[in-house]
């Protein structure tokens, strides 16, 4: 089985000290940073832009950004994203209209491409593009916001498309889980097939009074993930 990456989610992070939070998760043991990316249409909240992207890309040094795009069109900001540094690039399939030009596009500015998929969206909207993908993102919460809990159902999605990708897939590929993942539910969602696990308030925490502690708590997810 492939080792299981553990992807902090800096929306939970104080975003007063974002370079400092970036960096002491990268000590902790992260093995991509995950970056959302929101502009209030896709999702009722609104984050943060290429140029704070740039920023992190120097606090994370080496580590990977992967790049959670939740906004509409989403192909107009490619190049700005991938120029920022973002070394994973993830598309929602409900924001893009034509979505199979949007991946080669990814693909042909150096970045690794996702496609992510909301609750309520079936995995068959993957089985015309499956064998263009390096990644799929299976959302277990409505995105918008952190700390919310994890949609069960998420569960039987993440099968279906290990299976999808299994048979279909790009060489390289992983399957990644975004929404409500931490120690008590992390083996369960790798047994189901994911092989990339998006973790905020787990990681980050749930506000001022319950920050730090980042090695711990990764340890922590990363021990679950693996049965231990
Ligand atoms: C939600 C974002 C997630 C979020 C996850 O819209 O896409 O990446 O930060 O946070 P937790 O792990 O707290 O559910
Ligand atoms: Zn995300």
């Amino acid at each position: 089985m492939q080792r299981v990456k553990i992807a902090p989610s800096v929306l939970s992070a104080d975003f007063g000290r974002l370079a400092d939070e970036v960096r002491s998760v990268c000590a902790a043991g992260a093995d991509e940073i995950h970056v959302d990316v929101m502009d209030g249409r896709f999702v009722p909240n609104i984050t943060i832009g290429p140029c704070v992207v740039r920023a992190l890309r120097e606090a994370a040094g080496g580590i990977p950004l992967d790049v959670h795009l939740m906004i509409v069109e989403p192909e107009r900001y490619l190049e700005a994203f991938v120029e920022a540094g973002a070394a994973v690039l993830t598309v929602h399939a409900e924001a893009s209209v034509h979505l199979h030009r949007t991946v080669t596009r990814i693909r042909e500015l150096g970045a690794r491409a996702g496609v992510s998929l909301n609750p309520s969206t079936p995995v068959l909207a993957l089985e015309p593009i499956v064998g263009e993908l390096d990644r799929v993102l299976i959302m277990t919460v409505n995105p918008g916001f952190g700390g919310q809990k994890f949609i069960e159902a998420g569960l039987r999605k993440l099968e279906q498309t290990r299976g999808l990708l299994e048979t279909r897939g790009r060489p390289g590929w992983d399957l990644e889980v975004d929404g409500g993942v931490g120690p008590d539910n992390a083996r369960r969602i790798v047994e189901a097939g994911a092989s990339v696990l998006v973790a905020g308030a787990a990681v980050f925490g749930r506000g001022p009074a319950d920050r730090g502690r980042h090695a711990e708590r990764i340890a922590a997810i990363r021990a679950a993930a693996e049965g231990r």
